[in-house]
C-alpha cells in the first residue's frame, strides 16, 4: 500500500500539516520525531527535518528505511525565475545542489562525481501538485527546477547566477538532498515550495513577513495531492 512521507524544514511548514493528521502517534527515529497517522485518507509519516541539506537527507533516509512509498517536501523558497512573486508556487521538475563544486576536477558546478547533474521528481506527483495548485484559484504555480544549497540567498547577483547557471526557478536549502536520497532509494518524490521572498536585497524582510502565508499555501497543495492520489 501507499505510505506518504511528508517533510518540512521549519516549524511553520510542518505544524500546519500536523493539525490535519488523524489518529496521530509520535515516535523518535534517527534523532527525528515522526508523526504517523492518516492524512487526507492516506497513511502518512510526517516529520520536521530542520534546516539544510544534511538534515533533509538524513530524514529522507529514515523515511526510506521506514518504507514510505512516496515523499512530498513542503515549504517556502526564494524566487529566482523572473516574473515569479511572493506567494507563487514552484513544483519541482527536478532538483540540483548549487553549492557542490568539484569544478577543479573538471566536473560542472553542481555535479557530484558519479551522480547525474539533477535528480528528477516523479511525473505523476508533479502533475497532481500542479492540478491541486490550479484548484486553489488565483495562485500562480509553475513547474521548475529547484536549486538547493546550505545558503540563504539574499543577493540579486547570486540569484541571477543560480537562475542562469542551473535554470532554477527557486532557491531553498533542502529539496535536492531529499531528491538525492529518494533517487538512491527508489522512492518517488516531489518538492512543493511557495515563495516567501525573491532571494534578493529584500529577502530577509520578506522571508520574515511572508513565510507564514507561503507555508500555508504549500500545505494546501500537499493536502490537494493526497486528496487526488
Ligand atoms: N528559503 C526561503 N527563502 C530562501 C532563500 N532566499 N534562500 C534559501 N532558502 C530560502
Amino acid at each position: 500500500g501507499t505510505l506518504f512521507g511528508i517533510i518540512g524544514a521549519m516549524d511553520e511548514e510542518l505544524t500546519l500539516l500536523r493539525g490535519a493528521l488523524q489518529d496521530a502517534r509520535e515516535e523518535r527515529a534517527g534523532g527525528f520525531t515522526l508523526f504517523s497517522g492518516t492524512l487526507a485518507g492516506h497513511a502518512a509519516l510526517l516529520a520536521q527535518c530542520g534546516i539544510g541539506k544534511v538534515n533533509a537527507g538524513a530524514l529522507a533516509q529514515v523515511l526510506a528505511l521506514r518504507g514510505v512509498s512516496h515523499v512530498l517536501f513542503t515549504g517556502v523558497a526564494g524566487g529566482l525565475q523572473p516574473g515569479l512573486k511572493v506567494g507563487d508556487l514552484v513544483v519541482s521538475t527536478d532538483a540540483v545542489q548549487h553549492d557542490v563544486d568539484v569544478t577543479a576536477l573538471g566536473y560542472p558546478v553542481g555535479t557530484i562525481p558519479g551522480e547525474g547533474a539533477a535528480w528528477p521528481a516523479d511525473a505523476h506527483l508533479l502533475e497532481l501538485a500542479l492540478t491541486a495548485a490550479a484548484d486553489l484559484g488565483g495562485v500562480r504555480a509553475v513547474a521548475g527546477r529547484v536549486a538547493s544549497g546550505d545558503q540563504f540567498i539574499a543577493d540579486p547577483a547570486k540569484g541571477r547566477w543560480l537562475h542562469e547557471t542551473f535554470g532554477a526557478a527557486c532557491a531553498e536549502m533542502e529539496g535536492a538532498a531529499v531528491a538525492q536520497v529518494c533517487h538512491k532509494a527508489g522512492v518517488p518524490f516531489v518538492i512543493i515550495r511557495s515563495l516567501s521572498d525573491s532571494a534578493d536585497e529584500g529577502a530577509e524582510t520578506d522571508f520574515r513577513t511572508f513565510t507564514a502565508l507561503a507555508a500555508e499555501r504549500a500545505k494546501r497543495v500537499v493536502l490537494g495531492v493526497l486528496e487526488r492520489f
